[in-house]
């Protein structure tokens, strides 16, 4: 157990932030240790993964912060077209993919390249170009943070929605994921359909592609739009994409006849948040240390030197402008610490 320690490399936005106490597991059998100190059992918690998708407000967490290490692949089950991997929570997701693929695994290729560990994955359901983690979730293993008892999740259990699940809703804060089941298939099944991955193949000559040459297009197609939070901060998209009904959607498009939209069950309209901050005037534009970034309007970035303060201003301005303009409500989807 640490204390004081700076989060700032545990954060993709990169604010400075200390955490009274701090503690790193490397195996989740150490988790039961944990459990009995003092610390664990008397101050505020949080799990930290890869750091990705938070954003703390102040400048010092009050509490102990558990960063989950622990790592580990293996081969459950290999029957059939069907193989069974289990990824423990602490090892890199974009890392895992890659492994994944160059086995000639099929089922998380398009979400290569997402910053994160495995263990949060599941929490928000990560989805890009098609694909979301639910896809090919088998199931996964979690603890209670209170009982410390072991629980196994199945894909129906999660209850997971659009960057949703159980893990952010009714159990939220509840259990620790430990590691995850996937389900992955040795048939070639691309899904080629979302976005600009067929033509950004066409133009490289790859209208048949292999799954490492499809693993590799989204990963060079998430580089030319996503700021690498290595070099700028940020959290990658900052809010949801709104579900609206079809009635406003109608009206809206009357207004702006080439707004983007997906049709989702129950005649309602997802309509991305990008294109809404776009229209609104807000791509490219920044201060000294915070801003929208300029390919991307959906994401929210940290040139250094900021306080995450100017971040949730940032947000709230956005929000309100939107409301204003378009009369919509969008949420972050980045988890408020
Ligand atoms: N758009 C604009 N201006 C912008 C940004 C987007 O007009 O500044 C338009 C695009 O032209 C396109 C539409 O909005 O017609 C959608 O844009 P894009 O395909 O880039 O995807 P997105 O809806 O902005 C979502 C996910 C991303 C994921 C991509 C690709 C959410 C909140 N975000 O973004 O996920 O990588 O699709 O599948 O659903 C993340 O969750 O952190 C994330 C990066």
């Amino acid at each position: 157990m640490k204390t004081n320690i700076n989060l700032q490399a545990y954060n993709s936005f990169g604010f400075p932030v200390t955490a009274k106490y701090f503690v790193e597991i490397n195996d989740a059998r150490e988790l039961e240790r944990l459990f009995r100190m003092p610390e664990y059992k008397n101050e505020k918690r949080l799990i930290l993964s890869g750091g990705n998708n938070i954003l703390f407000t102040d400048s010092f967490f009050d509490g102990l912060v558990i960063l989950m290490n622990n790592k580990g692949i293996k081969t459950v089950t290999d029957e059939g077209d069907t193989v069974i991997v289990r990824a423990q929570a602490g090892e890199d997701w974009p890392e895992f993919v890659k492994k994944m693929v160059e086995k000639g695994l099929y089922g998380v290729e398009n979400l290569a390249h997402i910053p994160g560990k495995v263990g949060a994955a599941p929490v928000q359901n990560i989805g890009a170009y098609g694909m979301e983690l639910k896809d090919s979730f088998l199931k996964c293993e979690a603890i209670h943070l209170e009982t410390g008892r072991k629980r196994i999740f199945d894909n129906k259990e999660c209850v997971f929605g659009y960057r949703s699940s159980i893990f952010k809703t009714m159990l939220k804060g509840q259990y620790l994921i430990t590691s995850v089941d996937f389900r992955l298939s040795k048939q070639a099944d691309l899904k080629l359909d979302y976005g600009n991955i067929r033509s950004y193949l066409n133009e490289h000559g790859m209208t048949n592609p292999t799954l490492l040459q499809l693993h590799d297009a989204i990963c060079a197609i998430r580089d030319a739009k996503l700021p690498d939070p290595k070099v700028i901060g940020n959290a990658g998209s900052f809010f949801k994409n709104p579900v609206i009904k079809a009635e406003q959607f109608e009206t809206l498009q009357q207004q702006y006849p080439e707004i983007p939209h997906y049709d989702e069950p129950n005649g309602k309209v997802k309509v991305p948040a990008g294109w809404l901050i776009e229209r609104a005037g807000w791509k490219g534009w920044h201060d000294e240390h915070v801003g929208v970034y300029e390919k991307q309007a959906l994401v929210l970035v940290h040139y250094g030197g900021g306080k995450a303060q100017d971040v949730v201003d940032l947000a709230k301005n956005i929000q309100k402008s939107i409301k204003e303009k378009f009369g919509i409500e969008i949420a972050p989807e980045v988890n408020y610490i």
